[in-house]
């Protein structure tokens, strides 16, 4: 059908010659005969991501939902985002139901009406009360078939009028996916309050740690907005349920709090106001100093204090729905509270002071290492544990300690940060990365899902649990372990200017399965990726098959060559990218020797050793004590492991490891060869963008292979003999 579609649009044909230069293990250099794709301005650009709304393929499913929904009735559509919610059913359902636009209507007359409200809102609640529907949780929704004085219709009934925008989303979600709309009764409701999106953005137009192109935000232009780019950007995060975003990076400039700048920054968080999303900013601590000539910028002082009070209230002037401060203090050259010889917690509680009265939060993080904690611990992944564990309690009911998933930084895989744990009286909001800084940066595919789900799975063996929850980090977020009230979960995020927003297109999947799991972290590994994929592409079997193959591998088989068992930062510290080994070995970030591989981190044994098990609860710490008991995938994270030690599969730590490292290669070019057999399945402009990443990941598989063997050769002592299939 698209190969139809494709010959009869051309108008404009561009041919791709992509020259592949992947080929098998032993036969490098070889060169495929390279493939032609043709394609024309039809295609697809990847811009729309999984809102992409094309027609229903099945001509039954067509007619039933065609007879489900014929109209609309129309809200109130002064209300904006009730506005966006019905702007997006326009949008989603005149392309899902093959028609130029859905009637609408100002009563019901017939079957087929779509109803969207809140429970007060007239006719709204005449059927709600009828039904007995309500919704409790903070922006839930509930999607039922009703039936109206004989007519059936469709209620989406939203506890706020943001519930109402996220049950669109969901509506559409399952006529794209085609689910079943026989008897459709669907209701949900985020389970973490603050779903948030940080941008590292600066206010020149670059990302910090950015593989997407430049920001989206021009400053220069700015009030005014040239174009539809940051409400698509608002609709994107809305439709998985991101409702806060942070527009600026944690190593900001001090303009985005400048009064000069504030209408420009108010008309960002206009837009994104439409679609439920609030508007928070990164802050410098010496800000008072910086912008407003203050000899101090002591959290004590009662200048400084009056300073952040009136900044607050100038903000919340020009943004009443404001989110608040993310804040990087004390950490990688930014100052903090430290200097005035004060607490974190008094920091903070200075800022969240001055947001109480306006309902604002303080996202301060606890990514602090080295100067300000190095006295507490040598081992660089004990100092934020050690740091803010003394100030458990200390902090306000408005501040949410942000820690990233892991004790040091965002790396293939770490264990999870002991914080998550230690902080019983403490809001704990936790930020993955979802732009691939350590991870392939855009060019090796590495999906994050599996990883944050491995995360969010682990259980953290707390004794204090209430009865039959398992104390997992998903649990401990969500405020069950602990209770707290203002729960988050945060990710950095990987958009940029490019025109499908992530340079890489699988990686968008990160994206969007983040957003889904800031709303629920429960969700499965499957739900999310198969409703990505058939979103992003179709629903045909074989696609949703063989893509979702390609992502649930693609995590391990990145950390498969450069980071296994948990090893730890190989990458050079210039760029996180490249490999550089013994430099970092040298530095004590990673240890390969004669003796062993990893990092002594354990309590028990013998010799150097750190003593990071001991921040866990003392089940969990035996567990990773023991170098018999500790997860296999962590192993090299606590303990210093013969390479010769014989691991599950039977065989030695040194041949697992290289088995992995020479396979990589054929494994990446094995993933081109799935996605090769979608040509023609998929559209022809996204599917050679796919491609052509896959030749890009093979050179950087097998540069990282050929770094690894050698020095693992060199450190052990003991040569690869693995051989590539
Ligand atoms: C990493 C990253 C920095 C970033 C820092 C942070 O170190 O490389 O670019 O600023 O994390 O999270 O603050």
């Amino acid at each position: 059908m698209k190969v139809l579609k494709t010959a009869s649009s051309l108008l404009l044909v561009v041919v791709l010659l992509l020259q592949f230069t992947a080929c098998k293990n032993e036969g490098k250099n070889e060169r495929e005969e390279p493939d032609v794709f043709t394609y024309s301005t039809e295609d697809e650009s990847g811009y729309d991501l999984w809102l992409r709304y094309p027609t229903v393929s099945s001509a039954n499913y067509l007619k039933k939902a065609r007879e489900l929904i014929s109209y609309i009735l129309m809200p109130d559509t002064s209300r904006e985002v009730l506005y966006s919610a019905y702007s997006e059913l326009q949008r989603g359902l005149s392309g899902l139901l093959g028609t130029d636009e859905i009637p609408t209507k100002e009563e019901i007359d017939k079957s087929g009406a779509l109803i969207l409200g809140v429970a007060d809102d007239p006719i709204v609640s005449e059927i709600a009360s009828k039904n007995s529907l309500s919704v409790t949780d903070t922006d839930g929704y509930l999607i039922k078939k009703v039936n109206i004085n004989g007519s059936d219709a469709t209620l989406i009934l939203g506890q706020s009028d943001s519930g109402v925008l996220y049950g669109a989303f969901k509506l559409l979600e399952i006529l794209s996916t085609q689910e079943d709309i026989s008897s459709l009764s669907v209701s949900d409701a985020p389970k973490i309050k603050w779903r948030v999106l940080n941008q590292w953005d600066n206010w020149d137009g670059s990302i910090e740690r950015g593989y997407s192109g430049k920001s989206i935000y021009d400053w220069g232009t700015l009030p005014k907005i040239k174009d539809s780019r940051l409400t698509d950007f608002a609709r994107a995060n809305a439709s998985v349920g991101i409702n806060t975003v942070v527009i600026n990076n944690v190593n900001t400039s001090n303009n985005y709090i400048n009064s000069r700048y504030l209408s420009k920054i108010a008309a960002v968080a206009d837009v994104y106001r439409r679609y439920g999303i609030r508007l928070a900013l990164s802050v410098n601590f010496d800000a008072p100093s910086a912008l407003g000539n203050l000899t101090t910028n002591d959290p004590l002082s009662k200048d400084v204090i009056k300073w952040w009070q009136d900044k607050t209230a100038e903000i919340y002037a020009a943004i009443p729905d404001f989110a608040g401060f993310l804040i990087k203090a004390d950490s990688e050259g930014r100052s903090g509270p430290s200097k005035y010889q004060r607490t974190h917690a008094e920091g903070a509680n200075m800022l969240a002071d001055a947001l109480e009265p306006y309902g604002g939060i303080v996202m301060w993080r606890a990514f602090v290492y080295g100067d300000v904690a190095k006295k507490l611990s040598d081992d660089i992944c004990n100092q934020s544990y050690e740091f803010f564990k003394p100030q458990d309690e200390q902090f306000k009911d408005n501040v949410i300690i942000q820690s990233k998933n892991g004790p040091r930084d965002f790396l293939p895989r770490e264990p999870v940060s002991p914080l998550f744990g230690g902080m019983k009286q403490t809001n704990m909001g936790i930020e993955f990365q979802i732009t691939q800084e350590y991870t392939g940066q855009n060019t090796d595919l590495c999906y994050l899902v599996s990883q944050w789900k491995y995360y969010l799975d682990f259980d953290l063996m707390l004794n204090d649990s209430p009865k039959d929850i398992p104390t997992t980090l998903s649990q401990i977020l969500q405020g069950n372990i602990y209770s707290e009230t203002n729960t988050l979960i945060a990710g950095v995020s990987n958009v940029g200017s490019c025109e499908s927003w992530n340079d890489g297109l699988l990686s968008q999947a990160n994206w969007y399965g983040f957003g889904r799991l800031a709303w629920n972290p429960e969700l499965t590994e499957k739900e999310i990726t198969e409703t990505w994929i058939k979103m992003t592409f179709n629903n045909q079997e074989d696609v949703v098959n063989t893509i979702s193959k390609i992502l649930y591998g693609s995590w391990e088989l990145y950390e498969s060559y450069t980071s296994p068992y948990a090893m730890g930062m190989t990458a050079a510290v210039s760029n996180h990218y490249d490999p550089d080994l013994s430099y970092r070995n040298s530095n004590g970030t990673i240890c390969v020797d004669r003796a062993g591989i990893g990092n002594n981190r354990s309590s028990t044994s013998k010799g150097n050793k750190t003593d990071a098990t001991a921040q866990y609860s003392e089940e969990l710490a035996a567990i990773l004590n023991n170098i018999d008991t500790c997860p296999e995938e962590l192993i090299c994270w606590f303990h210093h492991v013969s390479p010769k030690r014989v691991m599950s599969n039977g065989k030695t730590l040194i041949d697992n490891i290289y088995e992995g490292l020479v396979a990589a290669p054929q494994a990446v070019s094995d993933m081109k060869t799935a996605i090769l057999s979608l040509k023609g399945e998929i559209d022809d402009k996204r599917f050679a963008m796919i491609v052509k990443d896959f030749d890009e990941q093979y050179n950087n598989s097998t540069r990282w292979s050929e770094a690894m063997i050698k020095f693992f050769e060199q450190q052990t002592k003991i040569t690869c003999t693995a051989q590539g299939s």
